[in-house]
């Protein structure tokens, strides 16, 4: 018999879960009936006219797939095992030849994140994961669901728009052998404050010297500076650790955001050792979906595998990162103390404003942002970029 207080609590009995406070903003901006307001609160690419494109290459890659597929049967764990093969260059550069670095296809980034801190918790469950702060909302939720410690620590300066190096070296160095220093690999979210390649090497010693698992989380790869660039401590944890884990999103470099393309990389010190852990890998992605969405991964297939369509595709991310730069140049000529923003990578950016100035915006402007500042630059159309700037200058003079 069920005592008091051994009796299961039923599906009534659940807790509300709070507000996500990114979705709640959507939701005010949507029910806001001002035509020129300004959403710069989502977290997807727009182009100057202020749509998210499908890419052209993705679509007329898949209308080549509704053409020619003759078969919707299971491909089992690994998704689609050429898009993987595919993509290895363009992410590993020249560790692509590795045969200790294995990688396989995901449901985009959020589903390699949660493999590969599955694949930790289940090699050392005591593993602390040193996460910088802020970051992705998504990110320490996830560690803790895998039951992993989260060890947080200052990343980033809003008032000088810097990453607080200092800080973050004294932290990795804290860190026990076994421990995972979770790390944006590009176009960091929400800051877009990136390492430079000479902190990326002050990174790699700290993660050397102290035994430390490099998790590189990279999801805007192609976004930044350029593919090869983006991918610059990807490969140098590579080139410096036995034990590297990289989560790839590919939803936002082809665009395919609501599709979920992503994938996870795995290396250890030997190829036997690495498909031992992709074992666990496509074991873990059985019990939690089976298999990844065939659609985005067989669209990136047609398109990577076919000269031309690669070409353009290149030509398309070219586009969508030549908009990101060109306003953030933008934004940061607009005033001294936007500066910053021209000296950083990705669509967000930080803006030093107080909660109360950021409601104020909503209010008296119809700008909508995080409260935190968090913002992204190319939310806007390039009709609206006038408007932004002179609103947040007005607020940054208050
Ligand atoms: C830093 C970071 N990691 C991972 C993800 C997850 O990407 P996906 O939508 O492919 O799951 C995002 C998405 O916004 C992100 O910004």
């Amino acid at each position: 018999m069920l005592t008091e207080t051994t009796r299961a609590r039923r599906l009534a009995d659940l807790e509300p879960v709070p507000d996500d406070s990114l979705l709640k903003l959507i939701t005010l901006c949507n029910a806001d009936p001002r035509p020129d307001k300004i959403d710069v609160g989502v977290g997807v690419f727009r182009d100057a006219s202020g749509n998210t494109p499908i890419l052209k290459v993705m679509k007329e890659a898949e209308q080549r797939l509704l053409d020619t597929q003759v078969t919707k049967a299971y491909l089992g764990s690994a998704g689609d095992k050429c898009f993987a093969e595919l993509l290895r260059p363009i992410l590993l550069g020249e560790h692509a030849d590795d045969p200790r670095i294995a990688g396989a296809q995901t449901p985009g980034g959020c589903g390699a994140l949660r493999l590969g801190f599955e694949l930790i918790a289940i090699a050392n469950p005591s593993a602390r994961v040193f996460l910088g702060t802020p970051s992705w909302p998504n990110h320490a939720p996830i560690i803790g669901a895998v039951g992993l410690e989260v060890v947080e620590y200052p990343y980033y300066e809003r008032g000088q728009g810097a990453v607080r190096f200092e800080d973050m070296i004294a932290a990795l160095r804290s860190g026990e052998p076994g421990d995972v220093a979770l790390l944006h690999g590009c176009c960091h979210n929400p800051t877009g404050a990136d390492l430079s390649e000479e902190q990326w090497r002050d990174v790699r010693d700290a993660v050397v010297d102290r035994g430390l698992i490099p998790f590189i989380d990279i999801a805007y790869q192609g976004f930044g500076r350029g593919l090869d660039e983006d991918a610059f401590g990807v490969r140098l944890m590579l080139s410096a650790c036995d034990e590297v884990i990289v989560a790839q999103s590919c939803d936002k470099n082809f665009s395919c955001y609501r599709d979920r393309l992503g994938s996870i990389w795995v290396k250890t010190g030997s190829a036997e050792a690495t498909t031992t852990a992709m074992g666990h890998v496509f074991q873990l992605s059985r019990e939690m979906w089976s298999m990844p969405p065939d659609h985005p991964a067989a669209c990136a297939h047609i398109i990577l595998e076919d000269p031309e369509l690669r070409a353009r595709w290149l030509v398309e991310l070219e586009g969508m990162r030549n908009r990101i730069n060109s306003v953030r140049q933008t934004l940061a000529a607009a005033d001294p103390r936007l500066a910053f923003i021209g000296r950083q990578f990705g669509m967000f950016s930080m803006l030093p404003l107080s909660v109360d100035q950021v409601l104020k915006l909503r209010t008296d402007h119809a700008i909508y942002m995080a409260e935190s500042g968090r913002f992204n630059v190319v939310g806007m159309s390039d009709a609206q970029i006038d408007r932004f700037t002179a609103a947040v200058v007005e607020a940054l003079d208050a």
